[in-house]
Formats: structure tokens, C-alpha cells, sequence
């Protein structure tokens, strides 16, 4: 049933390159000229202030909650941002999960950070208005960097998901500096935009060994290719500085893609990324992104793991497909980033990790 899907909407296959490395560059290449816009380069320099906001009257008193702010210098000018740090205070080999995220509180309605601390995880949480804003304004931040003198952003310009992601990379260069840290358990999370963004994060930077893209839709988790919902020129017209302009060729041409989302889950391949979704999210529709799954699965068994197992058909409610690298399930209610999404990948994690406590 699936591949007759799949051969109906046209979807196209990843590319034809042998070298996993290459096809990986490849992918990444023309997702960043054609979509997201050129990745940020890394910082020349970098220093982390770190203050200890609670401690003893956090949570039930078993975490710590530190604010780092990360300063340095890109492209020889000085940026700076902080990030929230909730760790268990007796320091072990920890997993940790990025969010990037749309407030800066935690907890928040997106960050159950208790559940997440009781489950034995660290989070560091940023929030993305602070790497720059969330619109048409590329003079403030990290754009006000990239874009020094108010020129006009042309074809391949890195659009906002790009310094978003850029931002999720420098707090995986603190948590590299940190020995209770267990880098081999990395995982970035978001939710709507931000998940998108954390697909790009973990595309872009093999550090994340676990993504978690929460009702990410258009642009995100799911295939361009008569997609329900959202489509490129609703986006690109509502959010047309998310991308790179060359992203507006696409606009009532999907079509016309050499990629699609697909390419931006196995670029990620062999590590893990989770696609969670809503039934009721019709505008990031569910079963387009379950479609990104099966398409991306190849790729992780080209390079010898498990890929996304899965029947032959569309997902039912509630059904958590984690047997393989991708996994995938779709809940009832709307758009929002909720426990229950939560729970779905921690508890992903906890079985890749073997740690089913
Ligand atoms: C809008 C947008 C989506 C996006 C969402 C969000 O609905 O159209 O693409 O995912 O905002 O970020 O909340």
C-alpha cells in the first residue's frame, strides 16, 4: 500500500551516491542552498559563565538549576546567549536533551522539567529569540552577525532555522567540556518550528545522537509532495525568513524538488531521530511525516542499522514505532508540545541506551 503512496505523490529517493559520507554532504548541501539557507560558521572563541540560579530549593531539592551564558566571538564579532542548565545535583554520567524552546522558564507548558529530571535526564533549554528574533529583523543577534550591513538576503542567505540550530550546537560544545556528561546520549528536542529545527540540528551536527521533532509539519518532519495542510507557499509567505529565498522557487512546485524531507531525517542516519505527531495537527499532517519516515529508512540500513519497521499502512493512533533507528507515533489532541511526547522519547532513548529503568 505504502509504495503505491509513495510512487502517486512522486517522492523522489535519496541520492545516488555510494560514499555514505558524500551522500550525507550531498544531502546536507543542497538542503542548506535550496531550504534552510548556509549553516553559521562555528565560533572563533568561546567562554561560558556559569551561575547557579537554585539548588537546594529546586524541585524536591535532588536538582541544580544553572544559568551558562555562552560568549564569544563569530566572525570577529562578540555574540553572547544563556541557557538554562537542570542537572541531578549529585552529578552522574548524564543524559542530556537540548530544547530549544519559545520562553525562556523552566518549567514552562513545552518543558515538564520535573518528569524530565525524575526520569534521570538533564535538560538544557535556550530560548531561540535570544540567538535572534523570530521574524524579518536580521540586525539583532545572530543575524545582526551574519548580516552586518542590512544587505539584502539572496538565494542560498541562512535563514533563522539555521542560526536556531547554530545555537543548539554551541550548548553541545559546553556539554562536551563537562565529564558527567555522557555525550554518547545527546538528544535535541523542539516543538513546531523548533522541531524543524531540531531535525536541522541533528542533520548538521553528528554530536546529537538523538532528535526528537515534536508536530514539526511543513519544512520539518513532513513530505512536501501533496501534503495536507501547510504547504511552501503558505510558509514561505507567512515565514519566508525561516529559509533561505532559493526555497521560494518551490512555491506551487514541489515538484520541481531534486529533495525532500527525507533527505533532511537521513542526513542524520545511522544515529536516532523521532517523529512525534498529533491527529488533530492536520496543518503539519500526521501521515506526510510518517511518509519522511519510511522514506528515510534506507538510508539507515545502507549504513547497516535498523532503519524505521513499520507495517504497510498508515499508523494507527497511539502506536509507537521504535523498533528501529527512526521511530514514530502519532497521539490524539492538537499542536502542542505535551508529556506525552515527553515520555515518547525519553522512553525511545532509555531502550536504544538499554537503560530501562
Ligand atoms: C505556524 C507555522 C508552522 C509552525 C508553527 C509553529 O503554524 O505555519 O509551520 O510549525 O507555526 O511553530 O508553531
Amino acid at each position: 500500500m505504502l509504495e503505491q503512496i509513495i510512487k502517486e505523490r512522486g517522492i523522489p529517493a535519496l541520492p545516488n551516491i555510494d560514499n555514505t559520507d558524500e551522500k550525507r554532504e550531498y544531502m546536507k548541501r543542497i538542503l542548506a542552498e535550496e531550504e534552510y539557507g548556509l549553516p553559521v560558521p562555528k565560533p572563533e572563541e568561546v567562554t561560558y559563565e556559569v551561575k547557579e540560579l537554585e539548588n537546594a530549593n529546586y524541585m524536591t531539592g535532588n536538582a541544580t538549576l544553572e544559568e551558562v551564558t555562552v560568549k564569544g566571538k563569530l566572525l570577529g564579532r562578540d555574540f553572547s546567549f544563556p541557557f538554562k542548565f537542570v542537572h541531578p545535583t549529585d552529578k552522574k554520567n548524564q543524559k542530556v536533551i537540548v530544547q530549544i524552546n519559545f520562553r525562556y522558564d523552566c518549567p514552562d507548558k513545552y518543558t515538564p522539567a520535573e518528569e524530565i529530571i525524575d526520569r534521570g535526564y538533564s535538560l538544557a533549554v535556550f530560548y531561540y529569540n535570544d540567538i535572534t528574533t523570530d521574524n524579518n529583523d536580521f540586525t539583532n543577534g545572530i543575524a545582526g552577525i551574519l548580516f552586518p550591513d542590512g544587505e539584502r538576503r539572496e538565494g542560498n542567505a541562512t535563514g533563522k532555522i539555521m542560526m536556531w540550530a547554530w545555537a543548539a550546537s554551541r550548548v553541545a560544545d559546553y556539554l562536551e567540556t563537562l565529564d558527567f556528561v555522557d555525550m554518547d546520549k545527546l538528544g535535541v528536542a523542539g516543538h513546531s518550528r523548533l522541531g524543524k529545527t531540531a531535525l536541522v540540528t541533528a542533520a548538521y551536527d553528528d554530536r546529537f545522537k538523538f532528535a526528537h521533532s515534536n508536530d514539526s509539519g511543513c519544512s520539518g518532519g513532513a513530505i512536501h509532495r501533496n501534503k495536507r495542510g501547510e504547504t511552501v507557499e503558505a510558509i514561505t509567505r507567512n515565514f519566508p525568513f525561516w529559509f533561505c529565498p532559493n526555497y521560494k522557487k518551490y512555491i506551487n512546485n514541489e515538484g520541481a524538488m531534486e529533495f525532500d524531507q527525507h533527505w533532511l531525517v537521513a542526513a542524520s542516519a545511522p544515529r536516532f531521530v523521532e517523529i512525534g505527531t498529533a491527529v488533530e495537527d492536520v496543518w503539519a499532517d500526521h501521515e506526510s511525516e510518517y511518509l519522511t519516515c519510511v522514506m528515510a529508512s534506507e538510508e539507515f540500513e545502507k549504513q547497516g542499522v535498523v532503519g524505521f519497521v513499520h507495517p504497510d499502512r498508515y499508523p494507527e493512533l497511539h502506536e509507537h514505532m521504535k523498533d528501529g533507528h527512526i521511530s514514530y507515533y502519532v497521539r490524539p489532541g492538537r499542536h502542542f508540545f505535551s508529556r506525552y511526547d515527553w515520555n515518547k522519547f525519553m522512553d525511545f532513548i532509555d531502550l536504544k541506551i538499554g537503560d530501562n529503568k
